[in-house]
């Protein structure tokens, strides 16, 4: 007899949804705010599809009430937003902008009274643009200048806030933005891109201590975008591919996490010279977090591209053909693996998921999204959660990437992850299928079925 498919989940299971300020908060001028990174790419031509800018976004900025109360319509427990650090430093440090804390203050203020935690994310890839001007991530005195807004944010918010994670995938900040170009700042160097990630991480673990003194009894956290990594053969080169595909998304950030410094192969896969570590820095980063935020979409195939066929064996693992409109394998069984690999592999003393979701084509008719493809994928993502806790990973939480409908960096808005629809014309959020089931999951602390299909009605 097999095992029935857990479903259920433990007492006090938290669930989620997430947001960040740059992609829904507009306002990108208002009341003090200096300007970012993201609004100098989205500025410059080309950059951003369709010329799309977060000037507006969902104007979160001023109909943050109205989405309080939709969350609070559905039940959520807990909320992931992000603090944008230009409205609360204009220049990046020293002179703080009264209405930035005002801003965030009130909000927390509201969530709490609807009986929903915020959990605050420090860095969600809004940098302030004078901070980029003096060298960005590159330069070490960024780290300096984020334990400075981390201390005025912490200090200002912790007698409310009770979960602070300090950085939003540092991956993408240093990789798309300083390799690939993609991102803001729109650099392509790869010296840049490893002292960027070095500085995110320093400035991480300088910080942690700071919000854990102002916060007595917060926990404190990062969020990594992690994957796991298969390769496309049983080929030895198939294999060295994926476990070096690995080393630049997982490992690198990872093994400095948990004392295990970078990994010897990445270094020497690089082959740069490493000058920006100073002494004390590896154990500055290694301090000990409260919870590891993960966020998982997809899985990788790695297939070795340098070996010819002939040294190779032919692939024997493929690609789904079922895909989002980002082009990412739908592969829920990635989020079990992942987690059993962090918690059996790393020393994570928890774990929350604090994104996971799916963009789709939506359309609005008559005043309905049906959305059964998102719906099905986040239910197939909560059935390997479940099945992650069952054997012993100590997962607390669930957030849902996104609450709304939002504006995805390159893509603009021409991508919808939100359980909530945005009509960009009239503001006006609409819930789509996928939330009104997630209402009846949070109730029911369960995963549950989708709704059955309604048949069609007799005229
Ligand atoms: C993650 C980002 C988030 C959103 C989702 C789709 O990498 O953290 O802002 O863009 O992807």
């Amino acid at each position: 007899m097999t095992a029935p498919t857990p479903r259920s989940f433990p007492p006090g299971f938290i669930w989620g949804a997430a947001t960040a300020s740059y992609q829904i908060e507009g306002a990108w001028n208002e009341d003090g705010k200096g300007e970012s990174i993201w609004d100098r790419f989205s500025h410059t031509p080309g950059k951003v599809e369709r010329g799309d800018t977060g000037d507006v976004a969902n104007d979160h900025y001023h109909l943050w009430p109205q989405d309080v109360a939709l969350m609070k319509s559905l039940g959520l427990q807990a909320y992931r937003f992000s603090i944008s650090w230009p409205r609360i430093l204009p220049a990046g440090r020293g002179q703080v902008n009264p209405c930035g804390l005002d801003f965030y203050s009130r909000l927390v203020d509201a969530l709490l009274q609807a009986g929903i935690q915020p959990f605050v994310t420090l860095y969600h890839w809004d940098l302030p643009q004078l901070l980029q001007d003096q060298g960005g991530w590159p330069a070490r005195a960024i780290a300096e200048a984020f334990v400075e807004y981390a201390d005025v944010v912490s200090r200002h918010l912790g007698d409310r806030v009770k979960q602070w994670i300090t950085l939003n995938e540092p991956w993408v900040s240093a990789v798309v933005g300083y390799l690939h170009g993609r991102h803001a700042p729109g650099h392509e160097d790869l010296g840049e891109m490893l002292a960027a990630s070095h500085h995110l991480l320093l400035g991480h673990g300088w910080s942690v201590p700071v919000i854990r003194r102002n916060c007595p009894g917060a926990e404190v956290g990062i969020t990594l975008n992690l994957s796991p990594h298969h390769p496309a053969s049983a080929s030895y080169a198939d294999r060295a591919a994926a476990w070096e595909s690995d080393g630049a998304l997982n490992r690198w950030f990872l093994d400095p996490l948990n004392a295990r410094g970078y990994p010897a192969d990445m270094v020497q896969h690089y082959g740069q010279p490493m000058d920006f570590v100073r002494a004390g820095d590896l154990q500055a980063i290694a301090a000990g977090l409260d919870f590891l935020g993960v966020n998982y979409y997809s899985r990788h195939i790695v297939r070795s591209s340098v070996v010819p066929e002939v040294d190779n064996e032919p692939p024997t693992v493929f690609r789904s053909a079922n895909v989002t409109e980002m082009d990412w394998e739908v592969y829920p069984e990635g989020l079990y693996e992942l987690l059993g690999r962090l918690h059996f592999d790393q020393r994570f003393p928890a774990f929350y998921v604090t994104e996971n979701g799916a963009a789709y084509a939506d359309a609005l008719v008559s005043g309905r999204v049906h959305d059964p493809a998102r719906l099905t994928y986040l239910r197939e993502h909560l059935l390997s959660a479940a099945r992650a806790l069952a054997v012993g990973v100590p997962l607390r939480g669930y957030f849902v990437w996104s609450l709304l409908d939002n504006f995805e960096w390159a893509f603009g808005y021409s991508k919808r992850f939100g359980i909530v629809y945005v009509d960009y014309t009239t503001q006006r959020r609409v819930l789509k299928d996928s939330a009104r089931w997630y209402r009846r999951v949070i109730a029911a602390n369960r995963v549950l079925d989708p709704p059955a299909p309604r048949l069609a009605r007799k005229k």
